[in-house]
């Protein structure tokens, strides 16, 4: 294939280099379309067809249904590695060694400890807030308790930046529930395992010992490794752009939750699991269902479908329904919203609409399944997608900041008001 893309305006040729994957994608490098066209540029909603950048951190082949993590499939990453181990390897590029992973865990525990003064600012949320306002705004005001995390240029100083977020993390994850629930606010302990310790942290009562569930422990550390990183999403391509900025680390997370929190994003967990009820109480009639969410005119959208980049099978969606199954047997829960969403499944794969539209069920399909199995209250689901977003996050504004990229700033098309006169108060 010839390395030269021709692109034509008015009769003048312009020539622009393709640049190729590794994985053999193909893009079209327009760096200097401005300068050469004399200011031309390009429109693109929602960025359809735009690369924001170069990465080497997860590859997804939406037509195909592949999704890798630094070349490793997820499916193997989700069977046998643990999430700490994956959270290294987004971030640092390799699988830990055992003492590498040891000394990463040791580093993330001692800085697992939130200033005290947080508690107040905890405090002063109503009990209705949203968690994942709470988080992010707690992400946020990290930033003026470790004013030293701001600034950093070399990778020690990044290094102590990532291992204070993964270790501060778990514990504003597990207050934002505590809060919710009324129990007075925990700090773990240091000698579980990182998941172990979230869960104990989220659901230890006062006055009675917590005892760890292997299945949940295993479960959730099974879907934090899936929902760890999916390239350039928008909560994502929001981390990387506020992090243009040298806006800093934890500003740059704070920024992503708030992104992820929208249900067409990682919302979708909570907007599922709310849809589904709905569908139970309205007696159960899955066909209405389908109907709304072919209808132009009804708002309604069958949450947990479609995806911008999946045109098949989501990969993570098909180990969650295997996994929903497997918790929901050994936890013996019996939740009659297993069998809508799978009534559901069913019909949409073979509709149509959804068929002629390559709509596939998505990895927040049956996530909020497990997590309602798990005794996850339905608004804290997305918070446990921002728990397994971090380390991507992380390793995509490490990247960002390494790989010392120009701050974001997109272009426009200008379709407003051309030059007018001001018209004074009184003649308008
Ligand atoms: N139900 C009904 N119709 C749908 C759905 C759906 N869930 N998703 C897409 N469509 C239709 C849409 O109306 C459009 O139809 P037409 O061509 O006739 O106008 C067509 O399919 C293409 O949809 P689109 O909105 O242009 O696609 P998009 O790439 O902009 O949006 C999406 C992707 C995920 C926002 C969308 O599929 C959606 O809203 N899904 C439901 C929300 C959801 O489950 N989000 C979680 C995504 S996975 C987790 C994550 O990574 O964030």
């Amino acid at each position: 294939m010839a390395n030269i893309a021709t692109l034509e305006i008015n009769g003048e040729k312009y020539e622009f280099p393709l640049i190729e994957g590794t994985e053999k994608e193909v893009a079209i490098d327009i760096k200097n379309l401005r300068s050469t066209t004399g200011g031309v540029t390009t429109i693109d909603p929602g960025y359809k067809n735009t690369g924001s950048c170069e990465s080497s951190i997860t590859f997804l082949d939406g037509e195909k249904g592949i999704l890798s993590y630094r070349g490793y499939s997820i499916e193997e990453l989700a069977e046998k590695a643990d999430f700490l181990e994956v959270a290294y390897l987004l971030i640092f590029g390799e699988l830990p060694t055992k003492e590498q992973n040891d000394k990463f865990h040791e580093d993330i525990k001692a800085e697992s400890l939130v200033d005290d003064d947080i508690r107040k600012i905890v405090d002063a949320f109503p009990k209705s807030a949203h968690p994942m306002g709470v988080l992010s705004s707690l992400t946020s005001a990290l930033t003026a308790f470790n004013p030293s995390s701001v600034n950093v240029d070399s990778e020690e100083d990044m290094y102590k930046s990532v291992v204070r977020i993964l270790g501060k993390f778990p514990v504003l994850v597990a207050w934002t529930l505590r809060k919710k629930q009324g129990l007075p606010l925990d700090y773990g302990d240091k000698n579980l395992g990182y998941v172990e310790n979230v869960l104990k942290m989220m659901f230890k009562k006062p006055n009675e010992e917590y005892v760890q569930n292997k299945i949940v422990v295993d479960a959730l550390d099974k879907l934090l490794i899936l929902h760890a990183d999916h390239e350039q999403n928008c909560s994502t391509s929001t981390v990387r752009i506020v992090g243009s900025s040298h806006a800093g680390l934890f500003a740059s997370l704070s920024a992503g939750i708030s992104a992820l929190w929208g249900p067409l994003h990682g919302g979708a967990n909570q907007a599922v699991l709310e849809m589904l009820e709905a569908i139970k109480e309205d007696g159960g009639d899955t066909k209405k269902y389908m109907a709304k969410a072919k209808d132009k005119e009804d708002p309604f959208r069958l949450m947990g479908f479609g995806h911008r980049v999946y045109k098949n099978f989501d990969p993570r969606a098909k180990i969650i329904k295997v996994a929903a199954d497997e918790v929901l047997a050994d936890l013996g829960v019996e939740d009659p919203i297993l069998e809508i969403a799978k009534g559901l499944e069913q019909e949409a794969l073979n509709d149509d609409y959804f068929v002629k539209r390559k709509l596939y069920p998505n990895v927040d399909f049956y996530s909020g399944i497990i997590y309602r199995g798990m005794g996850i209250p339905t608004d804290m689901f997305t918070v446990m997608f921002a728990l397994g977003r971090l380390p991507g996050w992380i390793a995509q504004w490490r990247e960002m900041r390494l790989r010392k990229e120009p701050i974001g700033r997109p272009r426009q098309l200008y379709i407003g008001e051309t030059k007018r006169p001001f018209v004074p108060i009184n003649k308008r």
